[in-house]
């Protein structure tokens, strides 16, 4: 058999991976207990199920939904972004739902890049960037995010034969994985660039919610000039816990949206309406479970801070994201500390380099385990060491 050669470029799926070595060290009779994947442990809010019951029930909702997604949930989007952010969009023209953001993040590049085109991606980044580049035919060009630089990309060092063969520019913040927030000024930066070579910007923005002691994370689209050159990704997985319904959207420049929209309507057949619906009910029934899930992680994540400081691992709580990324102990590889810790103390965390090369000396702690569970896994680490 002949694979596509596109394939052969594509690495296998990080959490796919990790999933097999999990299932590996189990059937081995090996207790394992996973700060891998970003995945919310606690239910959906009961008011999201008892929607999605009801409208299941619902033969209207049986059919195929269409393709640009039910006119009430645009508009419950559009409502909530005005909500929070103050910012409007045009329900009908700038608002496309998507079945999770993952799909649309892959998605798009089909619509934007073609084959030789540059898609700037963030180092250390979410894997689906790079992958997406690399299905559409893309060249990935990496732009590190380093500690020293506030983990935002130093535009001023992207060589300019690479800006104007770019096409797209990935951006995250509150950041998966380094759980950076935005520096002040980076925005307008990224905007001023991305005019000057016509990039188009997509900012993933799935942990606005997720955010501690008062921290407020921006929209890239409430930058002056955002809207001509961006769009913006979202998703009800983490803020809601909804990571298994499969629904997120995209919203900002309307030819952007209109091209991705293109490519969908061809790939998919768009998202089940009762999920949808359900979908409207968690961004306007009541929001509690926000605030809820934020005291939860941050009660988390200062046991992640507390125990990785008493190993001697120099660190600062984050202010956003439901992960911890932590540097390893000195004489350590990514790799070497990972092994080590599956190894010996059964835990299973993701080597910071599997993000990208300028992850090499770091891990993510995800904190969506519960409490108990993670304060064994922090427990077990420590005596491994
Ligand atoms: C930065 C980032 N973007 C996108 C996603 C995908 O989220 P969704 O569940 O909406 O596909 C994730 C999931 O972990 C993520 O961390």
């Amino acid at each position: 058999m002949k694979l596509a050669r596109r394939i052969e470029s594509l690495p296998p799926y990080l959490f796919a991976e990790i999933e097999k070595k999990i299932s590996a060290k189990k059937a081995a009779g090996v207790d394992v207990i996973s700060l891998g994947i970003g995945d919310p442990v606690e239910p959906t809010p009961a008011n999201i199920i008892e929607c999605l019951k009801r409208e299941a029930a619902d033969p209207a909702n049986h059919r195929y939904p269409s393709f640009a997604g039910m006119p009430a949930f645009r508009q419950a989007i559009s409502a909530w972004y005005e909500k929070r952010f103050g910012l409007s969009f045009d329900a009908a023209k700038e608002v496309l739902p998507l079945i999770g953001s993952k799909e649309g993040i892959a998605h798009i590049q089909v619509a934007l890049v073609d084959p030789g085109d540059v898609v700037l991606v963030p180092d250390p980044g979410y894997p689906v960037y790079k992958a997406g580049a690399l299905l559409a035919g893309g060249t990935p060009y990496f732009m590190p995010l380093l500690p020293e630089n506030n983990y935002v990309p130093k535009l001023s060092d992207i060589p300019s034969d690479v800006a104007r063969a770019a096409k797209l520019m990935f951006l995250n913040y509150p950041n998966n994985p380094t759980s950076a927030v935005v520096a002040e000024g980076f925005f307008e930066e990224v905007v001023a660039f991305a005019k000057e070579y016509d990039i188009v910007v997509a900012h993933d923005f799935p942990y606005s919610e997720i955010v501690f002691e008062g921290y407020e994370a921006p929209s890239f689209l409430a930058t002056p000039g955002a809207r001509d050159v961006g769009v913006e990704f979202h998703s009800l997985s983490k803020t809601y816990n909804m990571t298994g319904w499969r629904i997120g959207w995209v919203l900002g420049n309307h030819e952007v949206i209109e091209a991705l929209g293109r490519v969908k309507t061809n790939i998919d057949s768009g998202i089940f309406n009762a999920i949808q619906k359900a979908g409207i009910e968690a961004l306007t029934g009541p929001q509690d479970v926000i605030a809820d899930m934020c005291a939860i992680y941050k009660r988390r994540r200062d046991l992640v801070v507390s125990t990785l400081r008493d190993i001697g691992i120099d660190i600062q709580a984050p202010k956003a994201t439901i992960y911890v990324w932590a540097k390893v102990p000195e004489g350590h590889t990514s790799e070497s500390f990972v092994t080590l810790v599956l190894e010996k103390a059964g835990v299973v965390v993701p080597p910071g380099s599997a993000y990208g090369p300028s992850g090499e000396g770091y891990i993510r702690i995800s904190l969506t385990t519960k409490d108990d569970l993670l304060a064994e896994a922090l427990e077990r680490i420590q005596q491994a060491l």
